[in-house]
């Protein structure tokens, strides 16, 4: 492996990376000075993240010559270290890539229920459900997948994996300024840290954090140190396992040094389907993703949205039904393939979407009591990176803790916040997770299973070329901002910034309701509350990172817009 390689060189590790620091002041990134880009053209690369910083590395990286794989990893290392309330080693992701020679790639590095995990392990005796355990503290995680998931995309890049991850240990390890959100976001979950920490963390000071104050991470920069130089094993065997472990027994949590050991990131085939003439690349399960934006996106096509217009009416409540059935499907039929037989090709096919509209009104409001998952016949806290390379390698990364800090707990002594994805598990059958979500059999808790996911990493092509490159963060409601993002581009045709800052709307089947931005026009509230929908507002849906490639006179554009609801940024030249 590369990092073998890199390590085994005569050079003391101290003097080559100081060569080849990028982080610091008066070098090409000072993580104490930077402003923000919300929107750039480009012709070659592109980044765009949950922060200015890692899409400063990851761009950085690009220039050093290497590929969009690579500025992926260097990216989702920075945002662990500057971005830790999503940013993380201590939780999951799914990658997904269209490489320069057509050729796709879906790793799926979701973290997985240990090995001492049972369905009921959230129930109390009375079998009542008990989501405060299924959210909070050590008992809420489960296996991290991240650093298997960068080192699998390793494969794919071009350059030493110590050159990646240097970046990142430089930030922890000399610190960075923080935003005014984090500084805020901080300092509102300082009590849950405190209750769910066993040991002093970096995350916690007696003063409110402010906007400009340094994070230093020392205990962090350690573990990204013995990764760098171990490899995989520098986290999932050695000191960190067994300080995962150690801080598992502390607080009554089940993963153990064997269930890390054992861990995995698996390739996935993408599902890949056709819209309007452009072909749409999504991950597939565990991440219910790809195949509720295929249902969605084909149930709406045989309609002319472009001619209802973007936030009529008509287009709305269209899309809100195809939302409200598609979602109706994923508590049924979706969980882990591993455990569960997924009918993948059915809930997809043309005919059965056909017939889930079937009952569709264009007047009224299809109550949700009335919608039942189709009958199949076959056998708060998440962050997203979106990059491309001159030589169109596409990369789409969606990674998350569940919750924001996940599950509020760091690992003592090694610096970084496990995660609380157990919660995306259906605990118990009809009771909803934090987003909301329901579920039942498919997506039951057992020994070694991924939970079901709605991460839903995206790709577009037009004509077998580049087109976009998308996902968002936003629990349950991802799968819908990236529908309502590529029918704002290819039907409404908008440019990147319109598409991904235009107010969106959400619909999950269940609760029953159309939850709106609060830009979303009143006109349109009140249209369709005429109609039998009850509209719910929420403070903001989705950070979308979008890439949109355009063609000019022969030339390439690249259209790249970072979500304004965040401190995302994007990079290119
Ligand atoms: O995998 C999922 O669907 C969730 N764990 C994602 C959580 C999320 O997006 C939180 N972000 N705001």
């Amino acid at each position: 492996m590369r990092y073998g390689l890199f390590i085994a060189s005569i050079f003391s590790s101290s003097v080559l990376f100081a060569q080849k620091s990028l982080v610091g002041p008066g070098k090409a990134i000072d993580p104490f000075h930077y402003t923000t880009v919300k929107t750039i053209s480009g012709s070659k690369a592109a980044v765009a993240s949950a922060h200015p910083l890692a899409s400063k590395v990851g761009t950085a990286i690009l220039q050093q010559g290497g590929n969009a794989f690579d500025a992926a990893i260097a990216t989702q290392l920075a945002l662990a270290v500057v971005y830790p309330a999503a940013g993380n080693i201590g939780g999951g992701g799914f990658m997904l890539a269209r490489r320069q020679n057509g050729t796709l790639v879906a790793l799926d590095y979701r973290e997985k229920a240990p090995a001492a995990a049972t369905r009921d392990m959230y129930l109390d005796a009375s079998g009542n459900a008990q989501t405060t355990l299924s959210q909070n503290g050590h008992r809420a995680s489960g296996v991290p997948g991240t650093v298997a998931g960068l080192f699998a995309t390793a494969k794919y890049g071009k350059l030493p994996f110590a050159q990646l991850i240097q970046p990142a240990i430089e930030l922890a390890l000399h610190g960075f300024a923080i935003t005014e959100r984090e500084a805020r976001s901080l300092n509102y979950t300082r009590d849950a840290f405190l209750q769910y920490n066993t040991q002093p963390i970096a995350f916690v000071k007696n003063t409110p954090w402010k906007a400009g104050d340094t994070l230093i991470q020392t205990e962090l920069a350690a573990t990204l140190t013995r990764i760098r130089d171990n490899g995989m094993k520098g986290f999932y065997e050695g000191t960190t396992a067994q300080l995962i472990a150690a801080e598992m027994q502390r607080g009554n949590g089940l993963i153990t040094t064997n269930d890390l050991k054992q861990y995995q990131a698996k390739e996935r085939t993408p599902v890949q389907f056709n819209y309007r003439g452009y072909t749409i690349i999504g991950f597939p399960p565990p991440s219910s993703g790809g195949i509720l934006l295929a249902q969605m996106l084909k149930m709406v096509a045989p309609y002319p949205l472009a001619q209802y217009g973007f936030q009529s009416v008509r287009a709305t409540q269209l899309m809100t039904e195809a939302e409200r059935r598609a979602y109706a499907d994923r508590a049924q039929h979706m969980g882990d393939p591993d455990y569960w037989k997924v009918p993948s090709n059915t809930l997809m096919s043309d005919a059965y979407l056909k017939q889930r509209m079937a009952d569709y009104s264009p007047d009224h409001a299809t109550p949700s009591s009335a919608i039942k998952a189709g009958l199949v016949k076959e056998s708060d806290e998440t962050t997203h990176l979106s990059v491309i390379d001159a030589a169109g390698n596409m990369v789409t990364v969606t990674t998350t803790l569940n919750g924001g800090y996940g599950c509020r707990t760091v690992v003592g002594g090694a610096g970084f916040f496990m995660n609380n994805e157990m919660d995306d598990f259906s605990i118990k059958p009809g009771v909803p997770n934090m987003y909301g979500a329901v579920g039942g059999e498919a997506n039951a808790i057992a020994p070694g299973k991924r939970m079901l996911s709605s991460m839903t990493p995206t790709l577009v092509l037009q004509n077998k070329q580049p087109f976009m490159v998308t996902g968002t963060p936003g629990g349950t409601t991802i799968p819908t901002s990236i529908f309502q993002t590529i029918v704002n581009v290819i039907d409404f045709k908008m440019n990147a910034t319109d598409a991904v800052n235009q107010p969106k709307f959400h619909h999950q089947w269940l609760p029953d309701e159309i939850d709106v931005e609060k830009a979303f026009p009143d006109s349109v509230r009140t249209s369709l509350t005429n109609m039998g929908y009850t509209i719910k507002e929420l403070d903001g849906i989705g950070r979308v990172e979008l890439i949109c490639i355009k063609h000019k006179n022969g030339k390439i554009i690249l259209d790249v817009a970072a979500d304004g609801r965040g401190d995302d940024d994007a990079e290119g030249f």
